[in-house]
């Protein structure tokens, strides 16, 4: 008994002197492990009288528990000392506030095409996409351009091979959807075009356009107006009006193109519409009846109006972007400043 109590004595010094976990470790199995001190007593139990033994291996089992105890509560202390220096080595402060995590955008382009798409589909019609690479027949044939129209030069257009281009207008969609559909229809397309020009401030060989048409019975330039006045007045507010002047496409008889009421100064004159008033947003009229018999549609019964817009004009004239180069740098310190 008197053996016990100094083997867990000394080993109670140890445990205490014990300053790392690697060394509280080893003492535990010096005293407690297979050959261990405790297990050296635990044999000795074989060489007692009997009636002495159950005292004894009562008392042995209590005193390993404590030691036992003693040992955890030791290697819990070491542990947060080891915490503690480690932490102060690495120091962190925990009442930092958090990174916020970086969230995209939609580009500039795409929040004004996304409510170009809206306004449009709100007044009833449907969004298709056709190809950016279009042939020479829907760009240019099929909408009434002569052969030697300036249009087609490739000093302005960008020939792929002869029977092919890179669309310079997104109106190529008509040929498309009229050898697909009967009228009556209303239907629009947005989208990338191409176009041969040295590119500058002003001039570039890629931008958007959004072109729309329709054909019933009965559509005249009346409803033609009155749907790029609702166009315009969910786009820009409800006191914008529109303005038609004559102009030439050769896909329409007749032809205009529109300008809005300068939505920034009410029509006074100001810098965004250099002081006329005025702001052009893009070309309209009614479409060609020779296009429409060409597919085979009755002009007698069915009549159309097409439109089509630049859709860099919406926000260049809303922020006074200044260069059109920046829509397609992808520069993040430009496009961060648009938040949809
Ligand atoms: N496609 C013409 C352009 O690029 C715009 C337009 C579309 C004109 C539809 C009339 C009708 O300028």
């Amino acid at each position: 008994m008197n053996q016990i109590e100094t083997l867990v004595r000394k080993a109670e010094g140890e445990v205490n002197e014990a300053s790392t976990l690697k060394a509280l470790q080893e003492m535990q199995v010096r005293y407690l492990g297979r050959h261990g001190e405790f297990t050296a007593l635990l044999r000795a139990i074989g060489g007692l009288p009997a009636e002495e033994k159950p005292a004894f291996g009562k008392a042995l089992n209590e005193a390993k528990a404590r030691l036992e105890n003693i040992i955890e509560a030791r290697r819990a202390a070491l542990r947060k000392e080891d915490e503690t220096r480690r932490h102060a080595a690495e120091p962190q402060d925990l009442t930092m506030p958090g990174r916020r995590m970086r969230a995209g955008l939609p580009h500039v382009l795409s929040q004004a095409a996304d409510r170009i798409k809206a306004a449009l589909i709100g007044l009833g019609f449907e969004l298709i996409e056709t190809p950016e690479l279009e042939l020479v027949k829907y760009n240019f044939t099929a909408l009434n351009y002569p052969p030697d129209h300036p249009a087609m030069d490739d000093q302005d257009t960008f020939y792929v091979d002869d029977d092919h281009v890179m669309r310079t207008h997104t109106t190529p969609f008509q040929g498309r959807v009229f050898e697909e559909r009967r009228p009556p229809f209303r239907i629009f397309t947005i989208g990338r075009c191409f176009r041969n020009e040295a590119v500058d401030r002003t001039h570039h060989h890629t931008f958007h356009q959004v072109d729309a048409f329709m054909v019933d019975e009965g559509v005249s330039m009346a409803h033609l107006r009155g749907t790029l006045g609702a166009f315009a007045r969910a786009m820009f507010g409800p006191s914008v009006t529109v303005r038609f002047r004559p102009d030439y496409f050769p896909f329409v008889e007749p032809g205009v193109d529109f300008a809005i009421s300068c939505p920034f100064c009410e029509g006074e004159g100001c810098v965004v519409c250099k002081r006329s008033g005025w702001i052009e947003l893009g070309g309209a009229g009614m479409v060609h009846p020779d296009i429409l018999e060409n597919y085979d549609i009755d002009t007698d019964r069915y009549t159309g109006f097409a439109f089509g817009l630049g859709v860099e004009r919406i926000p260049i004239m809303r922020y006074r972007i200044d260069d059109l180069r920046l829509f397609m740098e992808n520069d993040l310190r430009f496009l961060e400043q648009f938040q949809a």
